[in-house]
């Protein structure tokens, strides 16, 4: 599931600025949640909606791990969907859009993604955002999230001090607001009938992060 020397160099060739030609191979060589995520899509036929896509890396990890399902990618940052659209010229069933993940989210039916945007919404923000991607699920569908936790770890520190980081080179452009617990995750996403499995997705990384996976008890039954 990991990408080749070869398809890393591929990706790179496709970005527009020399920023991203060094920072999308590594990006996607180190962080173990593109990996992560097409472990759990496995060899589904869904589409894909990636909320808070930023330059559409997972799109492109997956198109050269073959995976060839519609993908739709949504942020708000309209300069990372304009990277977005460029990088993914003339691939087919790919769509980027620009939006706020707090006003509304496309249409859609089949699996959710949703990496590392929730530490920049309120709690009831997230739990907004939580419930209006589990009714874009299809019944097969799962809701496969990735974040850091709110707890009381080194690794929970760490990660804050990353994030505003990130807000204070411009990377992001906003700074953390509010970090999720696990209890929310199983609370939210419960009341909406799913089961939820969480585990640490660390890598090689100090930082908190947890893959979050939820889906519909009856379809973790069948798979
Ligand atoms: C840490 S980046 C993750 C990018 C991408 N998910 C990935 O893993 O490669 C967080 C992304 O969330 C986007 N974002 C933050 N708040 C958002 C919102 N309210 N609506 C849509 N996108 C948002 C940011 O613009 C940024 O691209």
């Amino acid at each position: 599931m990991k990408l080749s020397p070869q398809s890393l160099k591929r990706i790179a060739s496709r970005a527009s600025t020399r920023w991203d030609r060094h920072y999308v191979p590594s990006k996607l060589a180190s962080d173990p949640v593109y990996e992560a995520v097409a472990t759990e899509l496995h060899a589904s036929a869904l589409p894909v909606l990636d909320i808070g896509c930023g330059i559409g890396l997972l799109t492109h990890y997956l198109r050269e791990l073959g995976y060839q399902v519609p993908m739709t990618g949504f942020d708000y940052d309209d300069r990372k969907i304009a990277s977005a659209r460029a990088m993914a010229a003339g691939m087919s069933d790919v769509s980027f859009s620009v939006g706020d993940a707090r006003v509304d989210l496309p249409e859609h039916c089949g699996h959710v993604v949703i990496l590392d945007i929730l530490q920049f919404f309120t709690p009831d923000e997230q739990d907004v955002l939580l419930r209006a991607a589990a009714v874009r699920l299809a019944p097969q569908g799962k809701l496969i999230i990735r974040n850091c936790l709110a707890d009381e770890s080194w690794r929970f520190r760490t990660t804050t001090m990353g994030d505003w980081f990130a807000k204070a080179t411009l990377w992001m452009k906003a700074g953390p607001v509010a970090y999720p617990t696990a209890d929310q995750f199983r609370r939210v996403l419960g009341e909406a009938g799913l089961s939820v499995s969480i585990r640490p997705l660390w890598g090689g990384t100090p930082f908190n992060n947890h893959l979050i996976v939820a889906q519909s008890a009856k379809s973790e039954a069948a798979s």
